[in-house]
């Protein structure tokens, strides 16, 4: 069984004071649930917030991290300065910092082998734009972001990776792909897995759908076979449309 993971991706929204009241908010809301919660807040709140959450059932994550352990590298962070403070998890690949920030899949490979060799958990973010969607490229689009962004992690232990499929035409635009669809391209990237790291690590790890889930429709993408969580925008900045994403099984 594969635990499900909920995480909420902050992106550049919340001060560290507001950062601190929302995690605090949401503490007791979501207490007792059976999900593996994150949030990623941008990264001057990061120390606060393993501060905030501890003695909880919430982990914390950056947005983003560069793959260099430490040097010249002018307004960088690196996993040793994230595992220093306390943060256990690390979205890579986000569609945005591949559009606005030119990220490539072998730039983002970089980071995901950094993130394992620290013990930082990964969550490696995949997904089409609407074009290729259109264009009938979407499995081969997510297949090369796949095999691209996890090459040359044989002798790695892969148990902390995550990956996120988003689409990037659901992401913040209210547009869900379809549970069916997205549990479709979800099960390819598995397949994919299969290839790339076996059958027992493929099973195990844990693949999130993101792109405009709110908690009026986690639970029907729950319920497919495939789909083990939600990596969430929006609704992840208001702690009781987070939390009742999180007890989406209650
Ligand atoms: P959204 O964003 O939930 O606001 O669509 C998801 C994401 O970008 O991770």
């Amino acid at each position: 069984m594969r635990r499900p993971v909920i995480a909420g991706n902050w992106k550049m929204n919340k001060t560290v004071s507001e950062a601190v009241k929302l995690v605090e908010e949401l503490k007791p809301l979501i207490e007792g649930a059976s999900a593996e919660v994150v949030v990623c807040p941008t990264f001057v709140c990061l120390n606060d917030l393993v501060k905030t959450s501890k003695n909880s059932n919430i982990g914390v994550g950056a947005q983003n991290m560069y793959y260099k352990d430490s040097g010249a590298y002018t307004g960088e962070i690196s996993p040793v300065f994230l595992k220093d403070i306390g943060v256990e998890y690390v979205i890579l690949g986000h569609s945005e910092r591949r559009q606005y920030f030119k990220e490539d899949d072998s730039e983002i490979n970089k980071k995901v082998v950094a993130a394992l060799d620290h013990k930082l958990k990964p969550i490696l973010c995949v997904g089409e734009t609407l074009k290729q969607r259109e264009a009938g490229e979407a499995f081969d689009v997510v297949s090369a972001q796949v095999k691209g962004c996890l090459k040359d992690l044989e002798s790695r232990n892969l148990d902390d990776l995550i990956i996120a499929y988003e689409p990037v035409w659901a992401i913040g635009t209210g547009k869900t792909a379809t549970s069916r669809d997205a549990n479709e391209v979800i099960g390819f990237i598995r397949k994919q897995l299969v290839e790339l790291c076996g059958n027992d690590m493929a099973e195990k790890t844990r693949i999130l759908y993101g792109g405009s889930v709110k908690s009026s429709n986690i639970k029907e993408l729950m319920n497919m076979s495939e789909i083990d969580g939600a990596l969430v925008g929006g609704a992840s900045l208001d702690a009781k449309e987070f939390s009742g994403i999180v007890k989406f099984n209650l």
